[in-house]
């Protein structure tokens, strides 16, 4: 008998758990009954929505109640009081460090910054107009075989997180046939970040942006590019190989790629008298307007929620104080028209532009800010795995005989 059937009878009716009832239960869409939510669970679930699909302690989203928590924490208060080091920490050890466990751990990750010579002669080969991401996926990849071999995965982790900043400010500078700019000890992973790119000591003020987008981007639950990497570590691969499947799933526009589109919607807008026109005509013809709409957020992004209150103190220039109007009445619309919110695309654009970061590497940007959290999942996967392997359900042709070449018609079908 296999587990959870009914001993009585012939009948294959399933008890489930109290506990099972009201997951199902709280997974129904209004008016659904428990069959029709556990068909769309099992077989209906196009992109496995709703599905989940593995246990975490690592991130929490409410996509109801718009809230997101790092091992517990409100991402409202990380972005507020944090820093990339310390947030980094907490993902990868599931405490908040004392002040002596950030000291060490900081050094620890300063002192891995700096790449590997034959690593940034492979970054400087690669030609200057090449895709900013397909650069990004050759450096993770590349790593992976000049790294010190003798790394235990803790330090594997380490060095991908401070390296994967190091390779990004790289790719920008050889982009523009500029001298690359070697780390500095002495500044935080988020001014060194932002001075390894521009050349300049940034400012107090856009340290803290970086700092807070770093923090707002660094998990998300199992998003396509996370899943991505706990597959491959699933496979008991290693951790190089995890990151670089994880910056390819992360290049694709419905993932990593809106900011850089929300940009380039603002700027053909132009000013915020055209809004109405351009955005009703985009819905009117069903195009998507990139920075709207979540797979697990049914109201406001919280990270939309905290860079547009950012915005709004950061914003100086006329250029940067339209592009926000433009934002927000394109955000009124979206909610009175289609009832969809930001999400946290739909500001960070604007907030790295300000800090000095050009559009095309809003994404390699974003990969920089995710390396803790695809790494905290590699290593959570590694520590209680099981190989991922789903189910597809079949929907092909049935048993077909397998026909002679020469009885082969040109539609392949034997007459
Ligand atoms: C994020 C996203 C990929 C989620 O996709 P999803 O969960 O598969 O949702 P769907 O694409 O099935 O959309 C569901 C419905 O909402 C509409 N919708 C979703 N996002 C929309 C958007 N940004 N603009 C207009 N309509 C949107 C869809 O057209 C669809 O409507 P329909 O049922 O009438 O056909 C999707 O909202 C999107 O493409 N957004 C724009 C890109 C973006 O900002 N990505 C960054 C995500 S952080």
């Amino acid at each position: 008998m296999s587990k959870g059937k009914t001993s009585e009878s012939e009948s294959t009716t399933v008890k489930v758990s109290k506990d099972t009832q009201a997951k199902l239960a709280s997974l129904g869409k209004y008016g659904e009954t428990m069959d029709q939510i556990i068909q769309r669970l099992t077989i209906q679930a196009k992109g496995l929505e709703d599905v989940v699909a593995g246990k975490s302690s690592i991130c929490f989203i409410d996509g109801h109640e718009g809230k997101l928590l790092y091992r517990g924490y409100d991402i409202a208060d990380l972005a507020a009081h944090s820093t990339y080091e310390e947030t980094t920490f907490l993902l990868w050890n599931g405490h908040l460090p004392t002040a002596n466990e950030l000291r060490v751990f900081s050094e620890e990750l300063t002192s891995k910054r700096p790449n590997p010579a034959d690593l940034i002669s492979i970054l400087t080969s690669l030609p200057r107009n090449c895709d900013t991401m397909d650069a990004l996926r050759v450096g993770v990849a590349a790593l992976g075989i000049f790294d010190d071999p003798m790394y235990n995965q803790q330090e594997k982790a380490m060095s991908i997180a401070a390296k994967i900043g190091t390779v990004v400010a790289a790719i920008h500078r050889h982009k523009h046939d500029l001298e690359l700019i070697s780390p500095r000890d002495d500044l935080s992973y988020a001014s060194n970040l932002l001075y390894m790119v521009t050349g300049e000591e940034p400012s107090k003020d856009d340290t803290r942006l970086m700092d807070v987008l770093l923090i707002l981007h660094a998990d998300h639950e199992f998003n396509a590019s996370t899943f991505t990497a706990r597959i491959i570590a699933s496979t008991l691969s290693d951790m190089y190989s995890a990151v670089t499947g994880a910056v390819g799933a992360l290049k694709g526009p419905l993932h990593g790629g809106a900011n850089e589109k929300v940009v380039e919607m603002t700027n053909e807008i132009g000013t915020p008298a055209k809004v109405d026109a351009y955005i009703k005509a985009k819905l009117a013809n069903k195009a998507k307007i990139n920075g709207f709409g979540h797979r697990v957020y049914r109201t406001m992004d919280p990270r939309a929620k905290i860079l547009k209150e950012m915005a709004n103190e950061f914003v100086r220039t006329e250029k940067e104080k339209q592009a926000l109007e433009i934002l927000e009445r394109t955000e009124t619309i979206l909610r009175e028209e289609k009832n969809l919110y930001p999400n946290v695309d739909l500001f960070s654009g604007l907030a790295l532009n300000h800090i000095g970061i050009p559009s095309y590497l809003f994404t390699p940007v974003f990969a920089v800010g995710r390396a803790p959290g695809w790494l905290a999942h590699v290593l959570e996967q590694y520590s209680d795995n099981r190989i991922i392997r789903p189910l597809a359900e079949y929907i092909g042709p049935p048993l077909t005989l397998y026909v002679p070449i020469e009885a082969r018609t040109s539609a392949g079908v034997a007459r």
